[in-house]
C-alpha cells in the first residue's frame, strides 16, 4: 500500500486531522498538497490537543516525514510560529520537508483578501482572511513568489516588484488603501529566508523515490471536496483542489501511484461562511449539533452551520475523488435523538433529483427529501468494534454506506486517538 490520499468529503472540518493523526504513527511521509493556513486540524493524542493549520498532521507522529508540498500556500510567518509552538510543546519538528516550488502567501495577499471581502460586501465569500485566493491568483497569473525566490535577492526584488505594480494601482485607486512598498515586503520575506531553509527540498523527488521504494505515503486535503475550486459549490469555495486529483499536482506524484482514496465523512453536515447548504437546520437540532458536536471553527473561531446528513454530496464525493473508503466521524455526536433524518434526495423545481445537480441556480433551490432512521440513546464512546454499537446505530452506519456508495472502513466515536472502530485497514 504506497500511497493513499485522505480527504474530506463534505465542506470541509469533518475531522481530516484524527484521521491523518490515527495512520501517522504507520505511514512514512504526511504530505499536504492544496490550501494554506486555512485549514484548521485538531488532533487530540491522550490529553493533549493540538490545532495544526498549515503543518501535516503526521508532524505528530515521531516516525514519520511531514512534507508540504508545491500545491501548497505557505505563509512564512505562520510556518515559523506554527514550528516554534510544537517545539515548545516538545515535538520534534526537524524532518519537515517544503517544496520549494510552493508559493508564498506574503502581507499583500492577506490584505488583498480582506478588501476584497469588503468590497463584496452582502457578496462575500466569508473567507478566512489567511490570503490564500489572492495568493492562488497570482500563482496562475505568474506573478507569484515561491519559496526558491527566497534564495535569490534580485529575482526577488523584481517579482515582489511585478507583483505590486499591479496591486498597488487597485489598492489606491479601488480600494483607497495605501500602496505597499515592495522594498518592505522583500526585506520582511528575506528575514524568513535562512530560518527557513533547512526545510527546502526536492520534495517531488524524495516522494517519487519513497514510492519506488516501497515506502507508504499519505496524502493530507485540507478543506472538502464541496469547497473545491473545480468540483464545489462554486465560487463559495476555497482556490484550490482538495479532491482527490489535487494531490497528483499538488505533491507531483502520478495517478497511477495512488492505491487508495479515503473519504472523511462526518455523521451529519456542517459548513463555515458562505454559499448553498441544503440540510442546514436554524432550529434546535441545529443548535444541539453544534454544541454537542463543539462546532466551532478550528482557524476563525465562527460557528459552524450545520445540518442533518446529505447522501446525494457524500455518492458526488465518491464519483469525483474515485473514492475507495469512507472514514465516518463524530457517530457519538448524534446519541440521543430519537429519530434521525438523513437526507437522500433532492427536490428541485417539483422533480426528485438523485445527484447533486451541475447548476448553481438548481442547487439553490434543492431541497432536501428526508428518510427517518431510528436514533439510539446507548452512550458509544466506549465502543471498539462495530458490534459493540447498539442495533441503531449499527443500522445508521449501513444506512449510510448504502447511499454513499463506497465501504465504511472505521468510524469516529470520539475526539480521540483510540476512540474509533477500525473496521477494514487503510494500509492492507
Ligand atoms: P478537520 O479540519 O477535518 O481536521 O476537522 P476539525 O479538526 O476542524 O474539526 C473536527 C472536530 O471534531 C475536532 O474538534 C476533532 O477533535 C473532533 N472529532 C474528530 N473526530 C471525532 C469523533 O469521531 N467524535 C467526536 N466527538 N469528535 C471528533
Ligand atoms: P479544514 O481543512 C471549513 C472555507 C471558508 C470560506 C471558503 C473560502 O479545517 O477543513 P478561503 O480562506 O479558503 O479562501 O475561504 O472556504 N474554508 C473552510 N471551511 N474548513 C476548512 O478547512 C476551510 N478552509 C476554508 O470558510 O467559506
Ligand atoms: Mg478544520
Amino acid at each position: 500500500m504506497p500511497a493513499l490520499v485522505l480527504l474530506g468529503a463534505q465542506w470541509g472540518d469533518e475531522g481530516k486531522g484524527k484521521a491523518t493523526d490515527l495512520l501517522g504513527g504507520s505511514v512514512d511521509y504526511v504530505v499536504r498538497y492544496q490550501g494554506g493556513n486555512n485549514a484548521g486540524h485538531t488532533v487530540v493524542v491522550g490529553d493533549q490537543k493540538y490545532a495544526l493549520h498549515l503543518l501535516p498532521s503526521g508532524i505528530l507522529s515521531p516516525g514519520c516525514t511531514p512534507v508540504i508540498g508545491n500545491g501548497v500556500v505557505v505563509d512564512p510567518a505562520v510556518l515559523l510560529s506554527e514550528l516554534s509552538g510544537l517545539n515548545d510543546r516538545g515535538v520534534d519538528t526537524s524532518k519537515l520537508l517544503l517544496s520549494g516550488n510552493a508559493h508564498l502567501i506574503t502581507p499583500y495577499h492577506t490584505t488583498v483578501d480582506k478588501v476584497t471581502e469588503r468590497f463584496l460586501g452582502k457578496r462575500k465569500i466569508g473567507t478566512t482572511g489567511r490570503g490564500i485566493g489572492p495568493t492562488y491568483a497570482d500563482k496562475i497569473n505568474r506573478v507569484g513568489i515561491r519559496v526558491q525566490d527566497l534564495y535569490d535577492e534580485s529575482i526577488l526584488e523584481q517579482k515582489v516588484e511585478a507583483a505590486l505594480d499591479f496591486k498597488n494601482q487597485i489598492l489606491a485607486k479601488l480600494y483607497n488603501r495605501r500602496a505597499i512598498e515592495s522594498g518592505k515586503i522583500v526585506e520582511e520575506l528575506l528575514a524568513y529566508a535562512e530560518q527557513i531553509k533547512p526545510y527546502v527540498a526536492d520534495t517531488t523527488l524524495i516522494l517519487n523515490n519513497a514510492i519506488d521504494e516501497g515506502k507508504v505515503v499519505l496524502f493530507e486535503g485540507g478543506q472538502g471536496t464541496l469547497l473545491d475550486v473545480d468540483h464545489g459549490t462554486y465560487p463559495f469555495v476555497t482556490s484550490s483542489n482538495p479532491t482527490a486529483g489535487g494531490a497528483c499536482t499538488g505533491a507531483g506524484v502520478g495517478p497511477t501511484k495512488i492505491n487508495r482514496v479515503i473519504g472523511i465523512l462526518k455523521a451529519y453536515t456542517t459548513r463555515v461562511g458562505a454559499g448553498p447548504f441544503p440540510t442546514e437546520l436554524f432550529d434546535k437540532d441545529g443548535e444541539a449539533l453544534r454544541t454537542i458536536g463543539g462546532e466551532r471553527g478550528v482557524t476563525t473561531g465562527r460557528d459552524r452551520r450545520c445540518g442533518w446528513f446529505d447522501a446525494v454530496i457524500a455518492r458526488y464525493a465518491t464519483r469525483v475523488n474515485g473514492l475507495t473508503d469512507f472514514f465516518l466521524t463524530k457517530l457519538d455526536v448524534l446519541t440521543g435523538w430519537e429519530q434521525i433524518p438523513v437526507c437522500v434526495a433532492y427536490e428541485i423545481d417539483g422533480k426528485r433529483v438523485e445527484e447533486l445537480p451541475y447548476s448553481q441556480s438548481d442547487f439553490h433551490h434543492a431541497k432536501p427529501i428526508y428518510e427517518m432512521l431510528p436514533g439510539w440513546s446507548e452512550d458509544i464512546t466506549k465502543a471498539k468494534t462495530f458490534s459493540d454499537l447498539p442495533k441503531n446505530a449499527q443500522a445508521y452506519v449501513k444506512a449510510l454506506e448504502e447511499m454513499s456508495g463506497a465501504p465504511i472502513s472505521a468510524i469516529g466515536v470520539g475526539p480521540g486517538r483510540t476512540e474509533t472502530i477500525e473496521i477494514n485497514s487503510f494500509l492492507s
